[in-house]
């Protein structure tokens, strides 16, 4: 099957982003346990500034203790407005770089942040044999000059892998009028307030083969409340969420693999268009899959939910029998 058109992003999966504080050697050891697609360890909001520095010890002792196994491990470090940014990244990737696979930088305004960090990132490989550019770069996107830059930042390095969207930093930014992290703001009745800055965020990821992913929700005991905002930016076609509480991985999971009736339709479509275009099949352009005609486009559609299905681990429960004579 040809892959060319399918966007090498939606083959890492990262519907579930777990953070969890590097102050709290508790929860950094119970998180390799929790089946997050990725985890990571956080030094910018969530750790007080007297703890920022045990904070990085503590995050090189994580990443080289017990099994990540199949998670994919970052640390967000303090964005360029304070002093901690260097030193969090030094040391951070001096202890832990051949155990960590992205850098995540918060509250990016500008291009040259992303080249600042990938410099940093090549000199600290350089100097400790690392693999140079084998660590990644997540840039999180929380304020209005982040916003209108976004265009330039997701282009500014080849090790970035994602664009993040930081809801709580960002309606602070704008003077959005309301309390509630991921929710509508009272008032605003016509639609979506998130709309224009999550396509906003989806064109700049897709545009260079980045992952998209949604911000936290901060009423971590509303699983519903969760669960239907989630959907809203899946839907988009973000390809996963932060998750502040482990209760929100599996709706994360869920709500970001496609569900079963569509990953058998993908497969099917792929079959299908792969046999009629074939000499076998009559070499045909668009044909018919039952009621509904199917052509290349409709192919490219299938190859994203088809290798976002099998990236999840679902297991077809249909399969594509070619019409006889
Ligand atoms: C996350 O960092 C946020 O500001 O929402
Ligand atoms: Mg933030």
């Amino acid at each position: 099957m040809p892959e060319e058109t399918l966007q090498q992003s939606a083959l890492r999966p990262r519907r579930s982003c777990l953070a969890v504080p590097g102050s709290s050697p508790k929860m950094l050891g119970k998180a390799q346990a929790l089946p997050a697609d990725q985890v990571f360890l956080d030094l910018e909001d969530s750790v007080a500034a007297p703890a920022k520095e045990g904070a990085r010890a503590n995050i090189v002792s994580a990443l080289t203790e017990g099994d990540w196994a199949g998670k994919t491990r970052v640390v967000r470090v303090n964005d360029l407005t304070t002093r901690w940014t260097y030193r969090d990244v030094v040391t951070v990737v001096e202890g832990a770089g051949a155990n960590l696979d992205a850098v995540m930088l918060p509250k990016v305004q500008s291009a040259d942040q992303v080249v600042w960090l990938d410099l940093l990132l090549r000199q600290i490989e350089e100097t400790m044999g690392f693999e140079v550019g084998r660590i990644g770069i997540e840039a999180q996107i929380e304020n209005a000059a982040g916003l209108i830059a976004v265009d330039a930042i997701a282009a500014a390095s080849t090790r970035l892998q994602t664009i993040i969207f930081g809801p709580a930093d960002f309606m602070a930014s704008i003077n959005m009028r309301t309390l509630v992290v991921g929710e509508q703001p009272p008032g605003y009745d016509v639609g979506d307030a998130y709309h224009y800055v999550l396509m906003r965020l989806l064109m700049a990821a897709r545009a260079n083969d980045l992952q998209a992913i949604d911000g936290p929700y901060l009423q971590i005991k509303d699983l519903e409340g969760f669960r239907r905002v989630a959907r809203r930016s899946a839907a988009l076609g973000f390809d996963g969420k932060w998750v502040l509480h482990p209760g929100q991985i599996d709706v994360a999971n869920e709500v970001y693999s496609p569900a079963q009736d569509d990953y058998d339709h993908a497969e099917l479509i792929l079959e299908a268009y792969d046999w009629h275009t074939s000499e076998a099949g009559g070499a045909r352009g668009a044909v018919m899959l039952g009621e509904e005609m199917i052509d290349e486009a409709s192919r490219k559609m299938a190859l994203v939910v088809a290798a976002k299905g099998r990236a999840a681990g679902l297991q077809r429960t249909s399969s594509f029998e070619p019409p006889q004579g």
